[in-house]
């Protein structure tokens, strides 16, 4: 792609997810958790902008607060256009322009999001001409979420939760998303969940079992049927996250009480997801929800997984 100033440089964009469904098991060697998890995709994107250039570096604008972030090696977004240099011999660099739409630290995989949209913008800037394959094994090694932000729709995450296979899911799901002031830390609330079942034994999750992921949510999401997947939505990470941040409680009960057919806690938190029948009750809960002052926003899933944008 070309820009009006003869610049060359390719456009990613990746989606931010909610985990309708997730049952967290045994604390493995490798400090991560067995789970079973269904993922959807939904229309909240982070846009990656890739230029040429000899060094790696990365920038942040969007619509929200991106003040603290880092822009150092540490940025997954750097971590992933250095891994597919190494991985298909690239010798040169990228200038990285990431415009953020989804909250940050705010368990909806959005640093997962840059990781693969920069992944899929490098290799069309590079030419590397990774296979999907290829490009998710990468994904898999940047973090547990990033291979499913490749891939996008419905699908169900085992092992680290990167483990996905496709789920069959009939028509539109609509959310509303209640995002916090704050980002919580995803090690952090599963090490409150460790804590929790260390003290009540009746909680932990037997060593011999694997979690899975409920008929019930596979039967919702086939049939389309909100009211059905409402009934099925589960988060083993919710409790967790609501003792670390209480006041989520009064709005998950609020956001129920004024039109949602259920709320989750999304992944690790403090996002609140909220599933709705149909666009009109997405829009009244949204208006109820901002009434309170809240910062609320419609989306909708599943959506496609990162991809290439054509500008022009
Ligand atoms: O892979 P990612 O960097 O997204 O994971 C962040 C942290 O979340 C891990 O370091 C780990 O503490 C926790 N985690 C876990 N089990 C998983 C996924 C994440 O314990 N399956």
């Amino acid at each position: 792609m070309t820009d009006p100033a003869g610049l060359h440089f390719a456009h990613a964009r990746a989606p931010g997810k909610i985990n309708l469904f997730l049952k967290v098991g045994q604390l493995q060697d490798d400090g991560y958790h067995e789970l079973a998890t269904a993922f959807q995709a939904v229309s909240l994107y982070e846009e990656v902008r890739a230029y040429p250039a000899d060094d790696f570096s990365v920038s942040f604008t969007g619509t929200v607060d991106t003040t603290g972030l880092s822009t150092d090696g540490s940025n997954l977004a750097i971590k992933a256009a250095r891994l597919l240099a190494r991985k298909t011999g690239y010798t040169g660099g990228v200038r990285l322009e990431v415009e953020k739409n989804v909250p940050i630290a705010g368990g909806m995989g959005g640093g997962s999001a840059d990781a693969a949209a920069t992944l899929v913008a490098c290799d069309a800037l590079w030419g590397t001409e990774a296979s999907r394959d290829e490009l998710v094994a990468m994904a898999a090694k940047l973090g547990a979420d990033v291979p499913f932000a490749l891939t996008g729709g419905t699908a169900i995450g085992t092992g680290r939760g990167d483990q996905l296979s496709p789920a069959l899911a009939k028509g539109r799901f609509h959310w509303v998303l209640a995002l916090a002031e704050f980002g919580m830390s995803t090690p952090d609330v599963y090490t409150a969940l460790d804590r929790h079942r260390e003290k009540h034994a009746q909680d932990i999750f037997p060593a011999s079992l694997q979690p899975t992921v409920d008929a019930d949510v596979l039967q919702a999401l086939r049939a389309g049927d909100p009211r059905q997947l409402a009934e099925a939505l589960r988060n083993d990470l919710q409790a967790p996250a609501l003792g670390l941040a209480p006041g989520l409680g009064s709005i998950l009960e609020l956001g129920e009480r004024v039109g949602a057919l259920a709320g989750i806690v999304s992944g690790s938190g403090p996002t609140l997801a909220f599933l709705v029948p149909d666009a009109d009750s997405a829009l009244e809960l949204q208006v109820e929800l901002s009434a309170s002052g809240l910062h609320a926003l419609r989306v909708t899933g599943p959506v496609h997984g990162a991809r290439l944008v054509q500008e022009w």
